[in-house]
């Protein structure tokens, strides 16, 4: 169900009943369960085997990802575990079982930082304030994979620079759950905003301790939610929707089943947010219009 119900956007004018969450399947069809060796020949059984475990812990399917990718991070995850060894790994994850989130976060990859590429939210802001200038009324914003949540926080400070905030729908979704506490928290270590233009430095962060926080109304402005977009996806007619720097971690085969829906699921006119590396191959009415941003075509 699509929970953006509240009496406070009561009043914008969204095809409700066209929002919902979907549970998808991206798993690879076919009897592979688990990564294969021949994916990653330097990968042992035992590695491959604790990666698909653990991942299942959190409700991922390790396939839908590039093997290469989660190869890369398991030293760090031991070393977030403090364990000796793979076995060490899930001894220590059976005790306690509440240290899953933090070895989750350790294969994943998470970085991220506000306005970050400013180039592309320098654009990005300039269109999204001339819609809903246009047509009065707030933005619909999704980001997938949004990690702490700068990202969605800094699209946060342009709509309220241009008085949008209070009837725009911001949603931030993200696989791992400590990503999405710290989103919600919105405290962040000073050199994560090193990209925040000044004046928004000081509209919209407060200092807490070392760290700064994201003002109240700011923070109270946003939804967040734990959530893979691999089970399961909030189908509707977003403005902007971010999807950075995350499919360059997934399968080619999942990635590709995301783009349809994605397009399907952008507003004409509305926007996807792509990282530098990443292009969506296949759908057919994106058309780039900028380094990283894609405009939905009517038709
Ligand atoms: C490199 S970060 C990108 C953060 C942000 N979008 C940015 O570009 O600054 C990738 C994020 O994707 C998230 N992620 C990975 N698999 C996911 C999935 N299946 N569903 C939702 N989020 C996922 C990770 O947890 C991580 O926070």
């Amino acid at each position: 169900m699509f929970r953006g119900g509240s009496a406070r956007f009561e009043h914008i004018n969204f095809p409700r009943e066209q929002m919902h969450r979907t549970a998808i399947n991206l798993a690879p069809t076919g009897p592979r369960q688990s990564l294969s060796s021949a994916q990653l020949p330097a990968w042992s059984q035992e590695e491959m085997e604790f990666v698909t475990w653990l991942l299942a812990l959190s409700g991922l399917d390790a396939c839908c990802y590039r093997p290469e990718t989660l190869q890369r991070r398991l030293p760090a995850c031991l070393r977030r575990l403090r364990a000796r060894s793979l076995q060490h790994a899930r001894e220590v994850l059976v005790q306690d079982p509440g240290a899953v989130a933090a070895a989750t976060s350790a294969i994943l990859v998470g970085v991220t930082s506000f306005f970050r590429d400013p180039t592309v939210f320098e654009q990005l802001g300039q269109e999204v304030r001339r819609t809903v200038e246009e047509r009065s009324q707030g933005a619909y914003a999704w980001s997938i994979g949004c990690s702490e949540g700068a990202e969605l926080y800094s699209l946060g400070m342009q709509l309220a620079e241009s008085g949008h905030l209070a009837d725009s729908y911001l949603l931030g979704t993200d696989c791992r759950v400590d990503a999405i506490e710290q989103a919600r928290a919105g405290n962040y270590e000073a050199a994560l905003t090193r990209q925040v233009p000044p004046t928004f430095l000081s509209e919209y962060f407060e200092r807490n301790g070392t760290c700064l926080r994201i003002c109240q109304h700011l923070r109270q402005s946003i939804r967040w939610r734990v959530s893979s977009i691999l089970n399961e996806f909030e189908s509707g007619l977003w403005d902007v929707i971010f999807f950075r720097n995350t499919a360059l971690y997934l399968s080619p085969e999942a990635v590709m089943a995301l783009w349809p829906r994605l397009e399907a699921a952008l507003r004409p006119g509305g926007m996807l947010v792509l990282g530098r590396a990443e292009r969506p191959y296949g759908a057919q009415r994106l058309r780039a219009i900028g380094p990283c941003l894609y405009r939905r075509q009517a038709r």
